[in-house]
């Protein structure tokens, strides 16, 4: 998949979960997130996943992904995400948020979504577990705007990591930006 378009989704609904809990956050307000970028962690883990963006529009991005696993992932697979905040010379912790169940985790904030995801990944059922092997889900579009407008702003990197038995598995890094609209931004801006 899958799992990476998945962990770029839940990233987002951590920030989401973020937001709601620091309303006294000057910094808050109506926006848009942005995937700045998105590939590999720094660390090199058992799980591979790649994934690939190609920007669509300014509300809309096409994600190519893969999964290489060796394992079912199943109700014993967990998810943590740890995130920065940009600031001048670094990304500086900000939070880390986790689950110790990630299909529980989906099916609770983002089911309708995994059951696309996992359809375009081909699987029948598309539901957890998911089988060993390799996954693959082509330019699956992900509309940003369907995302709560209300985020704290500012550019955020966010390591992703899916966890067995307090181990990390694998993992994805993101850098993502919340910003106030521009109504008058162009869309073929690059
Ligand atoms: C962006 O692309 C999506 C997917 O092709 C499309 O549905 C949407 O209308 C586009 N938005 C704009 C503002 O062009």
């Amino acid at each position: 998949m899958i799992l990476s378009t998945l962990l770029v989704q839940l990233s987002l609904i951590f920030f989401e979960a973020l937001s709601v809990t620091s309303m006294g956050d000057s910094m808050l307000g109506p926006g848009l997130w942005r995937v700045v970028s998105v590939g590999p962690c720094e660390q090199q883990l058992d799980m591979t996943l790649d994934v690939v963006r190609r920007k669509v529009n300014r509300t809309h991005d096409g994600f190519t992904a893969k999964l290489t696993t060796d394992e079912e992932i199943d109700d014993s697979f967990g998810l943590r995400v740890d995130i920065c905040k940009h600031v001048d010379g670094g990304c500086k912790p900000y939070q880390v948020l986790a689950d110790e169940s990630l299909p529980r985790y989906v099916q609770k904030y983002a089911a309708d979504n995994a059951r696309d995801f996992l359809g375009a990944a081909g699987l029948d059922p598309p539901d957890f577990p998911i089988p060993k092997g390799e996954h693959v889900v082509k330019n699956y579009v992900f509309d940003y705007s369907e995302l709560p407008e209300d985020g704290i702003y500012g550019e955020f990197g966010a390591d992703a990591y899916i966890v067995k038995e307090e181990k990390d598995i694998a993992c994805l890094h993101l850098d993502l930006e919340y910003k106030e609209k521009e109504e008058e931004d162009d869309d073929d801006e690059e």
